[in-house]
Order: structure tokens, then sequence, then C-alpha cells
């Protein structure tokens, strides 16, 4: 843009004389110049400090965002009196500003023309400070400043009249005289407001009359004319304020309103008239732009930032649910488990966020759901055992590993584990006939097993516990072995399942309270007693399997008077009276291997016999059930003496069914 600088003839060849002199004497060279003009500052003869940039245009931008400051300085000092120590010199300035306002025409700061002593405005704040002063500079009478300011914020602290006016300071920010923006209309003499944020170019004269200490300012909408009548007049004698020489410039605050301060075009002159600024050639306010922007804030803004939120939201709880709902528990130890660890994001999604149209079956230790691993399509059965404490995990963890590695074709194949808080979750091979329990108590009228199915079943159990009892490297006792704990295979397979679950909750119970796992009706009496399980309170559970199968009834048997009575007890009376194959499950028919039938059921008295040392092996129960060994007889005051027994051995034997009956029920 067109930049002129009137400066006298005799001025400007001093000027070079002095410039040929050195640096240090470019100042006062400078300080000669009468007057100057700026339409636009493109080239012009300023500095800039903060935020303020000169436009490609030419405008000056002092700021751009918010709470930000920018400085525009004529680059040379001025001489502001008339020679050392003397009177400071009348001046007269004009410029045209425009405030545009990003938000609703609303904003927090302020722009300012000043005389100071200095350009360094290191410790000013922004906002309503001006970027001239700060707390505990404001009003202080070596600050050495004149202001001229457009205040676009009313702050009370500093008795602002308004959040519209233009104000004459001295050294700080409660004016000498203020005045709401606006002109006097010179025929009628009627006041006009002028919104100073409204983004629409404004020209302000400030003239100083060192004379009379007057400061007069006049406010007009770009391409009017000066108006005759003043805004307001202002009495300061400057000279107890101005440094000689003092810069002139300006300066733009915005508070936490974005707020674009920008200066189109400046004239000043030393004891005389400012140049008349030529509004033709002013630079172009970014309007479009600011209109474009104000509709781009008022429509889309919104609805982008409430868009953009509301997806920066929804990612953070999804990443936040998806962690929580992946989230694992591991330690250290468990590293050289690694290899038995799923992911529970693996198993969350085999069994659809575990689901309940893939629950198979809800047990005492938990939840069982079906499942399809993602990447290998195998079918597996994912058990979640709640268990609050960490106390043993280590050991039990350690167990599950070493259990995965056994592999029997009459146990279930556990195929790994994964731990959350609270959590241990068990991965076993999928049997698709689901559990014994369903096939042995189904009703009259539902297809049972058959006896050879059945034989085949109870052989195929034997030879499993006998491979945990005395074939696998180190002895398993399984703990739990039941008709709902046998799963049948596509081939109706009997598979012990579950084993070693139990052990899970022996650990860290104390002896005074020992806490007996297991299913009632399945319990050893030693084991009630004592709390500690062996190899042969398994048998003693096996002897209940058997019977069970072979008769097709729950351990513990309602009979016609609705009362309680044991299998046990039912069969060995029927044993008794020489009517054991009565017991046989009559939805069989007869149907059965009469030898083999009768060789079960007292195999099975014979496993529940109170006496630990009385029972058999799980290698000798493989021996009678292949027909190896034949049975030992039992003597009928024998089973009476059992009988007896047990009745005055445990007493109290009904009421601990109901204690332990919550324990485990079937799956
Ligand atoms: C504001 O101006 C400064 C230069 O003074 C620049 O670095 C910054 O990117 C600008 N910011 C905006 C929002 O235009
Ligand atoms: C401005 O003044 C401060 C001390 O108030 C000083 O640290 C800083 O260096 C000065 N800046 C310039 C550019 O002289
Ligand atoms: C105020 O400004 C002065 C001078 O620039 C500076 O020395 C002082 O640290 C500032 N005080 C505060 C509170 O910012
Ligand atoms: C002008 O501004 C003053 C002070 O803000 C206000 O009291 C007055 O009503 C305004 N007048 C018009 C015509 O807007
Ligand atoms: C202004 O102040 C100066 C210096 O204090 C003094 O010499 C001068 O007379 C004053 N002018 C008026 C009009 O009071
Ligand atoms: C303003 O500038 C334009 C173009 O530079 C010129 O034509 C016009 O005469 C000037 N106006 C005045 C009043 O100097």
């Amino acid at each position: 843009m067109a930049t002129k600088l009137h400066r006298s003839i005799l001025a400007y060849s001093l000027c070079l004389m002095i410039l040929s002199l050195g640096p240090d004497h470019v100042a006062l060279c400078t300080a000669q110049a009468q007057s100057f003009v700026y339409s636009g500052f493109r080239g012009a003869d300023i500095t800039l400090d903060g935020s303020a940039m000169v436009q490609p245009g030419g405008l000056l931008q002092l700021t751009n965002s918010s709470d930000i400051i920018g400085y525009a300085f004529h680059r040379a000092p001025l001489r502001f009196r008339h020679g050392a120590g003397g009177t400071v010199r009348s001046f007269s300035l004009s410029f045209v500003f425009a405030v545009q306002s990003e938000f609703d025409k609303e904003s927090s700061g302020g722009m300012a023309f000043f005389v100071a002593p200095g350009r360094n405005f290191s410790g000013a704040m922004p906002g309503s400070f001006l970027g001239l002063f700060n707390a505990s500079t404001n009003g202080r009478p070596d600050n050495r400043i004149f202001v001229a300011e457009l205040d676009t914020f009313g702050n009370g602290e500093f008795k602002d009249i308004d959040s519209n006016h233009v104000g004459i300071d001295v050294n700080g920010l409660i004016s000498v005289e203020a005045h709401t923006a606006g002109f006097y209309d010179h025929k009628t003499g009627s006041f006009t407001n002028l919104s100073l944020n409204s983004g629409d170019p404004m020209q302000l004269w400030v003239d100083y009359d060192a004379q009379i200490t007057q400061v007069v300012s006049t406010l007009a909408p770009l391409g009017a004319a000066k108006p005759r009548r003043p805004l307001f007049t202002a009495t300061t004698n400057l000279s107890d304020v101005l440094e000689d020489p003092s810069f002139v410039g300006f300066s733009g605050a915005s508070g936490s309103l974005s707020t674009l301060y920008s200066v189109l075009g400046w004239s000043f002159g030393l004891d005389g008239p400012a140049p008349a600024i030529n509004i033709t050639n002013l630079p172009k306010l970014f309007r479009g732009r600011q209109e474009v922007r104000s509709k781009v804030l008022q429509i889309v803004l919104p609805i982008a930032t409430a868009v953009f939120i509301a997806a920066v939201g929804t990612a953070i709880t999804l990443l936040v649910r998806r962690h929580r709902r992946y989230a694992e528990l591991r330690e250290d130890w468990e590293v050289e488990f690694g290899p038995h660890r799923f992911s529970y994001k693996d198993l969350y999604h085999a069994t659809e966020g575990f689901k309940n149209k893939n629950l198979l079956g809800e047990g005492g230790f938990g939840k069982v759901y079906k499942g399809v691993l993602p990447v290998s399509n195998l079918e597996v059965a994912v058990k979640k055992v709640s268990h609050e404490s960490r106390q043993g995990m280590k050991e039990f963890i350690a167990e599950v590993v070493s259990i995965g590695r056994l592999r029997h074709r009459y146990l279930v194949q556990l195929l790994g584990y994964c731990r959350r808080e609270h959590e241990l979750i068990l991965v076993y091979e999928y049997m698709p006939n689901g559990s014994l329990d369903k096939y042995l108590y189904c009703g009259e009228d539902k297809p049972t097993l058959d006896w050879t199915q059945r034989f085949g079943i109870i052989n195929g159990i034997a030879c499993g516990l006998w491979y945990l009892h005395e074939k696998w490297e180190k002895v398993v006792i399984h703990r739990d072995i039941k008709a709902s704990n046998v799963l049948l295979d596509g081939e109706m397979n009997g598979r012990l399942g579950d084993f070693g679950l139990a052990r899970l909750y022996d650990h860290g119970t104390d002896l005074q309270t020992t806490h007996v796992v297991g299913t009632m009706g399945y319990l050893a009496p030693e084991l009630l007693r004592s709390g500690k399980a062996s190899p042969l309170t398994d048998v003693f559970a096996f002897g209940t399997f058997l019977l069970e199968v072979a008769c097709g009834q729950r351990p513990i048997k309602q009979d016609s008077k609705d009362e309680h009575i044991m299998l046990v007890d039912w069969v060995r009376e029927h044993c008794h009276n020489g009517t054991l194959l009565q017991t046989m499950d009559t939805r069989l028919h007869g149907n059965y291997d009469k030898d083999k039938a009768s060789m079960v059921l007292k195999l099975g008295l014979l496993c529940l016999h109170p006496l630990p040392s009385a029972r058999p092996s799980m290698k000798q129960v493989m021996e009678y059930l292949d027909g190896e060994t034949a049975l030992p007889e039992m003597a009928p005051t024998h089973i009476n003496n059992v009988n007896m027994m047990q009745i005055r051995g445990f007493p109290d034997l009904t009421t601990s069914i109901g204690t332990f009956s919550g324990l485990s029920g079937g799956r």
C-alpha cells in the first residue's frame, strides 16, 4: 500500500548526515520527523512485537486470537519536547482501526495508541491491561505513558464507564476522561453510538494542545468527515508525563475471547496537524473472512464442536470400555505358563461376549459357555470361575497347566486359562453331548442310555481316574467326581471333566474352618471329618457314581413319603435282602447283563465303604470291571455293620446335607 513519509527536507538531510556518524544516532535523527502518514503498513517504518503482523494487503493486525498482545511502534522515537527539559510539544494523530470479535460481538480486551518511553512491555498483561500495564505497574507515575484507549471491556477496577468507550489515560488505565463510543451530528447535535467491536472500520483523532494542556478526542465511522464537535475533551498536562524522546505506537490486547484488533492507517504530526489519511488507499479488512468465520462460528463450529466432542467422548468411552472389557490380570510368575494363557479378548469374542445363548450350564464353580476360538475355529467350553483370593493361585495355575499337558482319552482336555480380577477362566475341549446327568435323570419319556453305553462310560471314567491317580507323573485327586462332571463326547464316550478345580477352593483355608469341597452324597466320611482329600475319597465318590449310573437315580433320593434317603443305603438294603437288581434303572426295562449289573452295584457299595482302607484302589476297580478279579463277597453282617457305623459315626449327616448342598450342584 502507499506509504508516505512527510519529512522536512532539512530534517532529512540532517538525518543523512547523522546517519553517517553511526547507528547510535539514528534515534536522534528520526526524532526530527515532523509528521508521517501510513495508508496501510506494507513496507512501513515500524517494528512489531508480540502477535502483531502486517498482512500481505498492508493491514496491521495486532492480535489474531485470544489472550494475546501485539504491538506496533514507529521505529524511531520522537522528540516530544522543545529542547532538553522543555515543555511537551503539541501533537496530533489519527488512525483507522477495526475490532472484529469472533464471538457474538463480545470481546474482553481493547486496543490503544500510546506514547511511551520504551518499547519493552514484557511485564504487561493482556485483556483489560491493554498490554501496557500489569496490576503492580498500573497507575504508577514513573510509567510516563500517555494512552488513547479503545476499550471493549468494562472493567470496574479501572472505573470503566462501559464496555464500549474511548478514554484518555495517563500512566494507568483509570481514564482522565472517557466517553461512550460514538459521534455528534454537527447539524442536529445528536449523539450516535458506535459499537467499537462491530467489525466496522472507524477513525479516531486525538489532538493535544500543549498551550491549554487539552486532549481532544473525536471518533467517526470510516469515510465520514471529522465531526466538528469532538467526542470529549480531557485536560492533562503531558509535560509532567512524557519522556523525551518517546516511542509512539499501538497495542492490541485480547482477553479470553478471541478478538482481532487491526489498524488500517495512521498519521501523526508533531507541532502541527496529522496529515489526512487517504482512505481510498486503505487495505481491505478481511470482512469476508470474518463473515464467513462468524457464520462458521455461529452455525458450523458449534455443530462441528459438538460432533467432535461426541466423537472424542465416544472414542474415549469405547477405549475405556474396551480396556475394561478386556482387562486381564497377569502376574510375573505367569510368564512360564504363557503358552497356556488365552487372551480375554479372544475368549470374549469366542463366546460372543459371554452371552446367555451360549451358556452350557451353571455349576457351583461358575458358568460354562460354549465358544468358538477366533483363529482356529476350535469349539471350546469356557468356564468362568469367580475367585476372590489370589492366594494359592500360582500353585493352582501350575496345576492347571500341568493338567493341561495331561491328555487321556477319558479326560476332558484342559486347553488353557485366563485370569481377570476376581475371575479365573478355564478353557476346555467342547463336549458336544453335554453332561451325563442329563441322560440319567431326564424322566421316563426321554431316550436314555442303554446298558452297553452305561457300562462303557463306567469303564471310561474308571480308566480316566486310574490314570489321574496312578499313571500320571504325579497323583492328581479329582475331588469332585459325579455324573454332572462326566461329559459325553461325540461318540458318547464318558470323559471326566473339572479335575483340580475343587483344589482351588481348598487353598487358603485354615484347619479350624476346614472347608470341604465336593458334592453331598459323594463325600467320604473321613473327608467330612478331616477335610483331607485322597485318592480313596475319589474312590468313594466313584462308588456313588457307579450307583447313579446303574440305578439312574441321584445320590440322595426322595422316597414316597417325601423323605430324603441316601441312594447307597437303599441299594445296600436291597443287597442285604437279596433284591439287588431291583435297584436297576427301570428305564432299561431289564435289558442289561445281570452279572455285570450286579457286579457294578456291588462294586459301588465296596467303593462306598466307610473305612477308606476297605475301599479298592482304582487299579483294583479296573480289574473288577474287566472281570479279571472277582469281587470279594460281602457278608450281610458286614453290610449291617457298615450301616451301623455310618449311622453312629455320622449322626448329623442329614443336617450336613443342607450345609454342603450349596457348595456344588450339578452343572
Ligand atoms: C497469529 O499470529 C502469529 C504471528 O504473529 C502466528 O504465528 C499465529 O499462527 C497466528 N495465529 C492464528 C490463529 O492466526
Ligand atoms: C524487557 O525487559 C525485561 C525485564 O523487565 C528483560 O528481561 C528483557 O530482556 C527485555 N527485553 C528486551 C527485548 O529488551
Ligand atoms: C509488572 O511489570 C513490571 C515491569 O514490566 C515487571 O517488572 C513486574 O514483574 C510485573 N509484575 C507482574 C505481577 O507481572
Ligand atoms: C448508546 O450507548 C449508551 C451507553 O452504552 C446507552 O446508554 C445508550 O442507550 C445507547 N444509545 C443508543 C441509541 O444505542
Ligand atoms: C505544564 O507542566 C509544566 C511542567 O510541570 C509547566 O511548566 C507548565 O506551565 C504546565 N502548563 C500548564 C498550562 O499548566
Ligand atoms: C487518494 O489516492 C488515490 C489513489 O492513489 C488518488 O487518486 C486520490 O487523489 C487520493 N486522494 C487524495 C485526497 O489525496
